[in-house]
């Protein structure tokens, strides 16, 4: 094989986010660590983050506060073992992040009992967000980042799309464990091999098989299909979170307003200036994020509004302009100045909280395959994830998924040959536009019928359209040579299936996932959906 087409490592980490990043840096004192990124290195959900990262920090907190939060939150659908694990491990994660330099914001109080200052979001009954002022992720991403690029241990391939997984029973080897993975360099379009002794998915979320999503390009759930296709099992893809609030113009592409805003005393409001939260929940605005996104979903369609507003003019303009300068200075872009006037809002798809399912150690049903981050499925999230839990998952299961690794390093052998990429039988596309409109149509339907509100009759819909999408893009991908496009569209119309599919056989209303044949929660249905390769 030509050489610079092939690339041997001890670990192949797929994603550069939060998760991928802090598993390559906790390994490379061990070994040769690659880290694959599908665009520039700090292109992902991680960068995007605002609120902050959830921990017990503060003496007035506890641990089992936390975890009863979680609970409640994920509509007691989530494995106690994973949110207990990740509350008790959540201090020395955000620790670690200190210090590896983050700047989180200071407590300025002369009486804070914490010397960094700490938010609220829905969900949370105690101030335990530490965050960097309103753009938390791009604090933790660009100091991962220069981290990443100071370890000689660490190589990065940016602009490189994981296609498939390499693993025993592809190879034809009685040992099915995964060895490595064949990467697109969009560059010089060709498919390249990586073999490695462990391979880590951290490839983030889905969220971009929705119409609206608060989540960057890269969040094509390439990572979950590339696990189904080699044979492991997916849990609760049905719960997908639509964030609340995100800007509503017509020129704002996917941006946030953060849920801190509410935590610092934002209200929402019809467009008319009346509140509705207060009498929707008993937290009001601070209610899960589910019960608000579900709540504006109403009233835009009850009022036949295009959006709500959320409103935190009251507070002090200093006050606003000092915890929330970044979002302070995009709405004035828009022409909203948020100190005075209120920010149009709508809900839009923001995080899976379902994926691969691994242990407690971010371990998968392949041996040698690993997922840690957003792609995976832990049990910490139950229904709905609480907010700012997501990153500090990222960080946990990345440790347990290194300290994992470790302890199997010294009696792991040499990835075996794999050959290299066939593209003999494929042609340059002569129909781009089949790509690009399935993509619309994809979305689209995804956003109608497997939305906020969903009954049986819509997701049957669903599913004969992703079906007829699938059987064409199948042909599509096996008659032409793979582009990033293709590649996404590909596995978005496989998680959009197991999207569908979860919701279908889910017979209840809980958290996330509301159906309107089954308005009422079930507790003798109080189990994650499983999805098992090969039964369908
Ligand atoms: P990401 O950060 O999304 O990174 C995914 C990586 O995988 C990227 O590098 C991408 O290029 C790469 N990748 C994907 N597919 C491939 C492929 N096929 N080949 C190669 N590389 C690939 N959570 C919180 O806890 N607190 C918050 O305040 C918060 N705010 C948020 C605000 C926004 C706007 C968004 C979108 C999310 C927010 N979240 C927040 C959620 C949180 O940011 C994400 O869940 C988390 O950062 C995911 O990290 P990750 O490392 O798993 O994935
Ligand atoms: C936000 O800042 O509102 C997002 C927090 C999260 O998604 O956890």
């Amino acid at each position: 094989m030509n050489q610079a087409l092939e690339h041997v490592h001890d670990v192949l980490v797929i994603g550069s986010g939060a998760a991928g990043l802090t598993t390559a840096l906790l390994l490379a004192q061990h070994g040769r660590v690659a880290v694959l990124s599908k665009s520039i290195v700090s292109e992902g959900s991680t960068f995007y983050a605002q609120g902050g990262i959830a921990a017990v920090l503060d003496s007035a907190d506890s641990e089992d506060s936390h975890i009863a939060d979680t609970l409640v939150a994920g509509g007691h659908l989530c494995e106690e073992a994973a949110v207990r694990y990740t509350v008790e491990n959540s201090r020395q994660a955000v620790e670690w992040l200190i210090a590896q330099g983050v700047p989180f914001t200071r407590d300025e109080d002369e009486d804070a009992v914490y010397e960094f200052h700490l938010t609220r979001e829905g969900g949370h009954s105690h101030r335990r967000i530490i965050h960097a002022a309103d753009a938390t992720g791009r604090a933790v991403e660009t100091t991962l980042v220069e981290a990443v690029r100071n370890q000689p241990n660490i190589e990065l391939f940016e602009h490189y799309v994981g296609v498939d997984l390499i693993h025993g029973r592809k190879l034809g080897l009685k040992e099915n464990r995964c060895f490595g993975a064949y990467a697109l360099n969009k560059q010089t379009e060709e498919v390249e091999l990586f073999r490695a002794r462990f391979v880590v998915l951290a490839t983030g979320g889905a969220s971009k098989v929705y119409l609206y999503t608060s989540n960057p390009d890269v969040s094509s759930g390439d990572g979950v299909a590339m696990a189904w296709r080699a044979g492991c099992r997916v849990a609760n893809l049905e719960f997908n979170q639509f964030h609340p609030t995100c800007l509503y113009h017509p020129q704002a592409k996917s941006f946030l307003v953060t849920e801190a805003l509410r935590g610092e005393g934002a209200v929402l409001r019809r467009p008319d200036g009346t509140r509705f939260m207060t009498t929707v929940h008993p937290m009001a605005e601070l209610a899960p994020r589910d019960i608000v996104a579900r709540a504006i979903d109403h009233e835009m369609k009850l009022t036949g509004s295009d959006c709500m507003y959320l409103d935190i003019s009251h507070q002090p303009a200093e006050f606003v302009r000092e915890h929330f300068p970044m979002i302070h200075e995009q709405c004035l872009k828009f022409g909203i100045d948020i100190t005075t006037q209120p920010i149009p809002v709508v809900p839009a798809a923001h995080y899976t909280c379902g994926g691969v399912m691994t242990d407690l150690s971010g371990g998968t049903d392949l041996p040698g395959l690993y997922a840690v981050g957003e792609v995976a499925y832990t049990g910490l999230h139950g229904a709905n994830r609480m907010a700012s839990n997501s990153i500090l998952e990222c960080l946990v299961f990345a440790r347990a998924a290194a300290e994992d690794i470790v302890s199997h390093w010294a009696a792991t052998g040499a990835a075996p040959e794999a050959p290299a990429w066939d593209a003999s039988r494929v042609t340059d596309s002569d129909e781009e536009v089949v790509v690009s409109h399935n993509w619309d149509e994809l979305r689209r339907f995804m956003w109608d019928y497997v939305g906020i509100v969903r009954t049986d009759k819509r997701l049957k819909r669903a599913l004969t359209r992703v079906n007829l999408l699938k059987q064409e893009i199948g042909e599509y991908y096996g008659n032409f040579r793979v582009t990033g496009d293709l590649l996404e569209l590909r596995n978005l119309v496989l998680v959009a299936e197991l999207i569908i599919r979860s919701a279908l056989s889910r017979k209840e209303s809980r958290g996330l996932h509301y159906n309107l044949d089954y308005p009422d929660s079930n507790d003798s249905l109080l189990k994650p959906t499983i999805l098992v390769p090969g039964s369908f």
